[in-house]
């Protein structure tokens, strides 16, 4: 149970008005890893180390505390999803993590992680965002506006597709 961490509540990737007055399915916390550590650990280790069988000592690294973490909780302060936004290099920012637990996928959690990252990167500056797919996730993140770039490449013996997202730019005036 996590109590201590500064909420959103949200219904859906369209209703993320910060204190918005929604029935809410989930509570959305978009932090520094000092703050969503052991939140997003929850998560990484059901998603990460059960399912997929990371090794332990993948579960995080250095560029964690470096990022901006998203992690999303149930009514009952359970976490059950989390994501991250990492610079990578100058000017570079990517996604990465991106799970939500097994009994909570389908219900739009995936698309509110992803769409609470791309407007921090929006509000940002950023230009664009770039991610690796797992392969079986190519489509989720086609249908949040990400194209793939270049050829798969294996992590961990699994296939990933480098995607990368850009931002709208505004056309200019007169
Ligand atoms: N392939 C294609 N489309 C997918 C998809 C997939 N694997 N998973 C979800 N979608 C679609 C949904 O149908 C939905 O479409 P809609 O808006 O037209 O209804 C949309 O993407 C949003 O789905 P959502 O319910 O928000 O996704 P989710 O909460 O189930 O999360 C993952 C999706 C991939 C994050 C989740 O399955 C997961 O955590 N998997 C295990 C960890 C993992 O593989 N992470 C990705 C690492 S790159």
């Amino acid at each position: 149970m996590i109590s201590h961490l500064p909420l959103v509540r949200t219904t859906s990737p369209s209703r993320l008005a910060e204190g918005a007055a929604v029935p809410s399915v989930w509570c959305v916390a978009c932090d520094a890893w000092s703050r969503l550590s052991a939140a997003a650990m929850m998560v990484r280790q059901q998603v990460f180390a059960l399912e997929q069988a990371w090794p332990a000592g993948e579960l995080q690294d250095a560029q964690d505390a470096q990022a901006l973490h998203v992690v999303l909780l149930s009514r009952v302060a359970e976490p059950v999803a989390c994501a991250r936004l990492a610079p990578v290099a100058f000017g570079c920012w990517m996604i990465s993590h991106v799970a939500v637990a097994s009994a909570h996928r389908g219900q739009g959690a995936g698309a509110v992680l992803m769409q609470v990252l791309l407007d921090r990167a929006q509000g940002m500056g950023l230009q664009s965002v770039s991610l690796h797919a797992q392969g079986h996730a190519v489509g989720f993140y086609t249908g949040l506006g990400f194209r793939a770039v270049g050829e798969p490449s294996p992590v961990r013996g699994v296939l990933h597709q480098p995607m990368v997202w850009s931002a709208q730019v505004e056309p200019m005036q007169g």
